[in-house]
């Protein structure tokens, strides 16, 4: 249920008396001479702004207080971030509390004490978190924030941040790494099934991960490749709210259009090469990345089916999404009731499919970092066709 407008404004106000009850914040909010907070606040390349505006002192009256902010909670209240029936925020309703080390990106009371925001020791937080918590305006607008210069990925590289980006790249980073991949196959034979080896899910809007390429190390990256590194595209894009509205999260189709024709992001290319067989250099280059997502997990299938010994059924509405279809009917077999979970990993296939995932998982990979998700997918594509005996120059991609 998603409340109307009239009660985002009472919960505007709602979110201002809170300030209001504690002198700390309001003061913070409204003083620029309290310990140069205002200056704290962590609003990449943009002057300082209020978060929060409330008259000075009572008494109050609802039609005497103006809401300045009113904008941005209006944008905010719309947008996946204020979405408190979503997945990602009711996960946890029926254990009662978020699990502490998912609460750091499902929460924004867990994201503060991750980040040792709310006076904690920095780190997984040391007790579970209320259900209830969505991405609230204290997550990115935090003066604390300004104090983060680093975030670790789950490659455990550490990327120097600044302010706000901090926030977007603690929790859209994934969850895995290539190393994780390769830490689950290690010594293991390469086209051998084992029903040790479990599917590894990198998670889900792994933006920050997939714009950092390959020095982020969140793709499975074959040995003796090279991978393009973090998309630096062109200034002033630079930052994930260079393109994303902040509050609507909506990427912000006027600013591309002072560099490129397409009437939509879906439909902006700039390279000449056709990297899908198609020849056709007229698509956008996400077109190019989607045709050779679905070709690899065609390849994923047949190599499920011919050498892992067992066919493979994709269905993303379903952790942990890969089913056998032994039978190969199109439907996963079920024990119980219930489908059973893919069980014939090879180290191949699993490195292949990870890859598979973790481009599928970023619906902007095509302009998070197009050359990083293209290499991905071709290395994967030339692996597995290696082992199905298939030449590259018939499949007819290239890199
Ligand atoms: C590094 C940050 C991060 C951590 C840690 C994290 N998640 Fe998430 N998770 C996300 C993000 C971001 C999304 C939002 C994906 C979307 O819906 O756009 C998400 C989405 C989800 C979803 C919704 C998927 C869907 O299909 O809508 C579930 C369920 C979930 N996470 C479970 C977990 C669990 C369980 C844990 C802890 C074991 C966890 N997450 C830890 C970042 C994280
Ligand atoms: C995901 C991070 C994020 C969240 C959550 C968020 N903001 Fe913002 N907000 C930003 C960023 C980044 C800017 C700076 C925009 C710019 O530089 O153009 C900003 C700017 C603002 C501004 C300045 C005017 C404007 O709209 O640019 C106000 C006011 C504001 N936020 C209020 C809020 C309030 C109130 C909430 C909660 C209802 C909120 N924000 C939630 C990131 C966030
Ligand atoms: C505390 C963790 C957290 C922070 C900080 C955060 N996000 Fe998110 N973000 C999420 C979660 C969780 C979702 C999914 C929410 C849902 O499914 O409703 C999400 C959703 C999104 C979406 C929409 C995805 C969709 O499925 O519609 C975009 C775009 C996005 N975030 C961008 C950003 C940007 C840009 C920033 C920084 C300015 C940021 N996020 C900061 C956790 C976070
Ligand atoms: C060059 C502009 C650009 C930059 C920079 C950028 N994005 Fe995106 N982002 C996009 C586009 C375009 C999409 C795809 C939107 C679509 O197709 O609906 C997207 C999609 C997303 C999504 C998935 C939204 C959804 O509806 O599922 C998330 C989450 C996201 N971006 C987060 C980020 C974060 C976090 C950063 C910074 C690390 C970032 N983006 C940087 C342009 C950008
Ligand atoms: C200041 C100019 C500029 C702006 C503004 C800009 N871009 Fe770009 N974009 C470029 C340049 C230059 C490249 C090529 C960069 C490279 O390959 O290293 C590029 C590459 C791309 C690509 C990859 C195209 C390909 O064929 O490889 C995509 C997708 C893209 N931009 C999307 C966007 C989106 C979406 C926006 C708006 C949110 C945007 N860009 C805004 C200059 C810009």
């Amino acid at each position: 249920m998603r409340l109307g407008p009239v009660t985002a404004v009472l919960a505007a106000l709602g979110l201002a008396l809170v300030f209001l009850m504690n002198p700390n914040l309001a003061g913070r909010a409204q003083t620029a001479d309290d310990g140069g907070s205002l200056e704290d606040v962590p609003f990449t390349g943009a002057e300082a702004v209020i978060p929060y505006v409330i008259p000075r002192s009572g008494p109050f009256n609802s039609e005497d207080i103006e809401i300045e902010n009113n904008t941005a909670i209006a944008d905010w209240f719309r947008s996946a971030h204020a979405n408190a029936a979503a997945e990602a925020f009711r996960h946890w309703d029926e254990e009662g509390e978020i699990r502490a080390e998912c609460s750091v990106c499902h929460s924004g009371a867990g994201f503060r004490s991750f980040h040792g925001l709310d006076g904690s020791e920095p780190g997984i937080p040391a007790e579970p978190v209320d259900v209830g918590g969505v991405v609230d305006c204290e997550t990115c607008h935090n003066p604390g924030l300004s104090r983060i210069t680093e975030i670790e990925m789950p490659s455990g590289i550490l990327h120097p941040v600044e302010g706000v980006e901090a926030a977007c790249m603690t929790c859209h980073q994934g969850r895995t790494a290539g190393a994780d991949v390769e830490a689950a196959v290690a010594q293991l034979p390469d086209d051998t099934p084992d029903p040790g080896i479990r599917f590894v899910n990198p998670h889900y809007a792994t933006a920050a991960a997939t714009w950092l390429g390959g020095y982020g190390g969140a793709g499975y990256q074959y040995p003796g490749r090279s991978y393009s590194g973090r998309f630096f595209h062109a200034r002033p894009i630079g930052s994930c709210a260079s393109c994303h509205q902040p509050h609507t999260l909506e990427v912000q189709v006027e600013t591309c259009a002072t560099c490129h024709e397409a009437a939509e992001p879906q439909a902006i290319r700039i390279s000449r090469q056709s990297y899908d067989g198609s020849g056709d250099t007229g698509q956008g280059i996400a077109a190019d990345i989607r045709n050779n997502a679905d070709l690899l997990l065609g390849f994923v299938a047949r190599y499920g089916a011919e050498i892992a010994g067992t066919p493979v059924l994709y269905d993303g509405s379903r952790y942990p999404y890969f089913f056998a279809d032994a039978n190969d009917d199109g439907m996963a077999d079920t024990a119980d009731g219930r489908p059973v979970a893919y069980a014939s990993w090879t180290p191949r296939m699993l490195r292949a499919a990870y890859n598979w995932k973790l481009v599928a998982a970023d619906s902007g990979a095509y302009a998070h970092n197009p050359h990083y998700a293209l290499e991905l997918l071709y290395d994967s594509i030339a692996d597995l066709a290696g082992a199905l005996g298939v030449e590259m120059s018939e499949v007819g991609i290239t890199r």
